[in-house]
C-alpha cells in the first residue's frame, strides 16, 4: 500500500514516518508541498499515485487563528480542499485529521460522531469546513477527531517537563475537561481504519477524562517532580484569546463498532510515553 503523508514535521506526522519506516511512503512538509497551493498539491499527490493520503498537516496555533483568520481558513479549510481534489483525481482514500474542538463543550457527556458541533473558536471553525470539504469531495474518507495531542514536538506535556524544571509553581487550568491522547495510538488508530473501508467519521482519543490540572499533576507525579506546585486556576482567570470546549472528551463509539476500540486509559499511555522519555 503507497501512503503519502502531509504534515510530515508535525507531532502526528513524525510518528507516521516513524512507523511506516521502511515501506512505500512519502512524507511531506510545507517545503514540499505547500497544501494551500492547489497545482502543486495536486501535482505531487497524483505524481506519487498514493492508495492513501493521510492528512495531518495543519495550522494548529489555537490562540494564533482568532488573530490570522485567514491564514487559518486558507491551511485548515483550502488545504483540505486541496488534499481532497487531488485524492479524488488519483482514487486515494483520505485521512483528514480533526479536533474535539468542533464541538462547543456544553453537552455534558463525551461527544460521539452523531453529536451536533457548534466551535466556537476559529481553529474549530476553520478545522470544521475541512471536514466539510473534504466530504463534498472524498466518498473514501475517513475524518478522525483526537484531543490533546502529544507525541514528539511541542505539546502540553513537554511544555510541563520544560516549566517543572524551571519554575516552584505552575498555574494551571481546571475547568476545562478532555482526554489526552498520543501521537503513538493515534497512528495506530488510522493506520487500522486504512486497512478498511468503513469510511465515515471516527473519534479516537485515549478512555477516560481529566483536566488540564490534573493532567499537569499527573505528568508531575509520573516523572516524579516533587517540587513543582501546581495551582488550580480558571480559564476567564488565564484569558486566552480563543474560547475553548468546557467538557469536550471524545466517545469511541464509531472505532467500538468497526475495528474495535483499541484505545486505552489516558494515565496509562501517559505513563509509557514517559518512560520513553526517560530512556531517551
Ligand atoms: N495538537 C493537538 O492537540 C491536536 C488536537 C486535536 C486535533 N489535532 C489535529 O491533529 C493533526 C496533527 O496535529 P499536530 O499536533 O501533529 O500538528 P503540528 O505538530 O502543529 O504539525 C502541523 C504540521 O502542519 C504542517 N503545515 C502547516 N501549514 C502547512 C501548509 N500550508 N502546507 C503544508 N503543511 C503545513 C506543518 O508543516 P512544516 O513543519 O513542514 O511547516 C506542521 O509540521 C492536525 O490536523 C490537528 O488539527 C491536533
Amino acid at each position: 500500500m503507497k501512503i503519502l503523508i502531509t504534515g510530515a514535521n508535525g507531532q502526528l506526522g513524525k510518528e507516521l514516518v516513524r512507523r511506516l519506516h521502511g515501506t512505500d511512503c512519502l512524507a511531506t512538509g510545507s517545503a514540499e508541498m505547500n497544501i494551500t497551493d492547489q497545482r502543486k498539491t495536486i501535482q505531487v499527490i497524483t505524481e506519487y499515485e498514493p492508495d492513501v493520503v493521510i492528512h495531518s498537516a495543519a495550522y494548529t496555533n489555537v490562540d494564533g487563528a482568532e488573530a490570522n483568520p485567514d491564514v487559518a481558513y486558507k491551511v485548515n479549510a483550502i488545504g483540505t480542499q486541496n488534499v481532497a481534489a487531488a485524492c479524488l483525481k488519483c482514487g486515494a482514500k483520505m485521512v483528514y485529521v480533526s479536533t474535539d474542538y468542533v464541538f462547543d463543550g456544553t453537552l455534558g457527556r463525551a461527544y460521539n460522531e452523531f453529536d451536533q458541533t457548534n466551535p466556537q473558536s476559529v481553529y474549530g471553525k476553520t478545522k470544521l469546513a475541512g471536514e466539510i470539504l473534504a466530504k463534498h469531495i472524498v466518498n473514501k474518507l475517513f475524518i478522525v477527531r483526537t484531543s490533546w495531542l502529544y507525541g514528539d514536538g511541542n505539546n502540553f506535556v513537554r511544555t510541563m517537563l520544560k516549566l517543572g524544571q524551571e519554575k516552584e509553581e505552575l498555574r494551571i487550568v481546571n475547568d476545562q475537561y478532555g482526554c489526552p491522547t498520543s501521537t503513538k495510538n493515534l497512528t495506530e488508530v488510522i493506520l487500522r481504519l486504512i486497512e478498511t473501508e468503513h469510511y465515515g467519521t471516527y473519534h479516537a482519543a485515549s478512555i477516560g477524562v481529566t483536566t488540564w490540572y490534573d493532567f499537569a499533576k499527573k505528568i508531575f507525579q509520573i516523572s516524579g517532580n516533587s517540587i513543582v506546585e501546581v495551582v488550580s486556576q480558571t480559564t476567564q482567570e488565564l484569558g486566552r484569546p480563543a474560547p475553548r470546549p468546557r467538557y469536550s472528551p471524545l466517545d469511541n463509539l464509531m472505532m467500538e463498532h468497526t475495528i474495535g476500540n483499541i484505545m486505552r486509559p489516558w494515565e496509562e499511555v501517559l505513563e509509557e510515553y514517559l518512560d520513553t522519555k526517560r530512556n531517551e
